[in-house]
């Protein structure tokens, strides 16, 4: 008989959105007359960019032409993608990245899980607590995460994030070898300044370990000293690894594009402790099991860097945020501690009368109708907060603020 991953089969419950979704499912079956607003999963709402679609809509028509027809794509992205993304994020703000370093994808969420198959069983894992659950579900899937119970998963070293830290980590007090950051930070819309993020990657550098920088929220930073890439920081080039993702920034959830910097700089050790480039390894792992992007979807993302793609993004963006600050002051009127919600498209919120946080899920879906996410999905350090997005329309925002606040 086969035998299974074992680590995998000990995952706790299924996927939180996966979860969440079940329970609203089962409320709608119940209750098929009451209208849900959803303000928990971070799934855009806005159609996408004109310049978007009308580059979609040329690169559709090249495809039907047998003189401009392209079949599989570049395995890493096409270079007029890669050469954009190089000129627009990174060497505008003085980072040098060779195109050999970006690696064009369907999400940060595949690449921020798929990452670990570049390290061994036994290396040391550290996230921030809460966290974006799949960088903990996908080390838990390969057995780095040891034991769960009571929430906390054995081997892994927890970084709290919580009001009472101010929402900075502290620098894990023990040797990791790997730490995930996400900033603008998923779940709780906070974020890091140059100098709060400095000391990760001298940690990094100083125990040879890698930082996966999960960076899909940077273009929602308005926040100056607010780094959009972790190479902003001196050293960088030399730890990180940085995911990046069209689908927050230019609505891109049901189109799927996204990029990964592994810089050459980046090394681990084999068995006998030669030196092993990172970047090889990834575009090996890529070119076997990945077959690329679309040209028609690598061609929309390009014209996302256009002069016309850029105006338009950035006004979806300024739409999003303009819900981000109804729901922070909204709420902050009506008495509650919120966090977030400034260069970031959530907003994290302390639940009323320190309920749990699937308690106030429960109490928004039955006496508002409102669809949140909360906090202990997110690991031990989200109970008793919930997170609200910021990516359904103002109309749909303002009525969930109306009914939460009645509550
Ligand atoms: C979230 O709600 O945390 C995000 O939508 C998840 C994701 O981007 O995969």
């Amino acid at each position: 008989m086969l035998k299974i991953n074992t680590p995998m089969s000990k995952l706790p419950g299924s996927y939180l959105f996966a979860d969440i979704a079940k329970r609203v499912n089962e409320f709608s079956a119940k209750n098929p007359d009451k209208k849900l607003i959803r303000l928990g999963i971070g799934d855009v709402t806005q159609p996408l960019a004109p310049a978007v679609v009308n580059a979609m809509t040329k690169a559709v028509q090249e495809m039907g032409n047998k003189n401009t027809f392209h079949g599989y794509p570049p395995a890493f992205g096409y270079d007029f993608l890669i050469n954009a993304i190089i000129a627009n994020d990174y060497k505008s703000r003085g980072v040098d990245i060779s195109p050999d370093e970006v690696f064009v994808s369907d999400g940060a969420k595949s690449d921020s899980g798929n990452i670990q198959e570049l390290f061994s069983s036994e290396e040391r894992i550290a996230v921030t607590d809460p966290v974006y659950p799949v960088y903990v579900d996908s080390n838990a899937m390969a057995g780095r995460a040891g034991v769960y119970s009571n929430g906390m998963w054995g081997q892994l070293c927890y970084l709290p994030v919580t009001a009472e830290n101010d929402f900075v980590p502290e620098l894990p007090d023990r040797h990791v070898d790997v730490i995930y950051l996400c900033y603008p930070n998923n779940p709780t819309g906070t974020t890091l300044t140059n100098d709060q993020l400095k000391p990760f990657v001298d940690y990094a550098i100083k125990h040879g370990s890698l930082i996966i920088y999960d960076a899909a929220y940077k273009a929602f930073i308005n926040t100056p000293n607010v780094p959009r890439s972790i190479y902003e920081i001196e050293g960088a080039k030399s730890c990180a690894i940085e995911c990046c993702s069209f689908s927050k920034t230019a609505g891109f959830t049901g189109v799927r594009c996204a990029y990964t910097i592994v810089p050459k700089e980046v090394f681990g050790v084999d068995d006998n402790i030669k030196k092993v480039s990172l970047r090889d390894l990834w575009a090996r792992r890529q070119s076997t099991k990945f077959n690329g992007v679309s040209y028609i979807v690598q061609r929309g993302a390009e014209a996302v860097f256009s002069p016309d793609g850029k105006k338009q993004c950035q006004t979806t963006i300024n739409y999003y945020m303009k819900n981000a600050t109804l729901i922070r002051e909204e709420l902050k009127k009506a008495g509650y501690t919120v966090f977030g919600g400034v260069d970031a498209p959530y907003v994290w919120l302390k639940t009323p009368n320190n309920i749990s946080g699937w308690d106030f899920f429960d109490l928004l879906l039955k006496k508002a109708q409102v669809v949140g996410t909360p906090g202990e999905g997110f690991g031990p350090s989200g109970a008793g907060y919930f997170r609200l997005t910021a990516f359904n329309t103002y109309e749909a925002t303002q009525e969930a603020l109306a009914k939460i606040l009645a509550i």
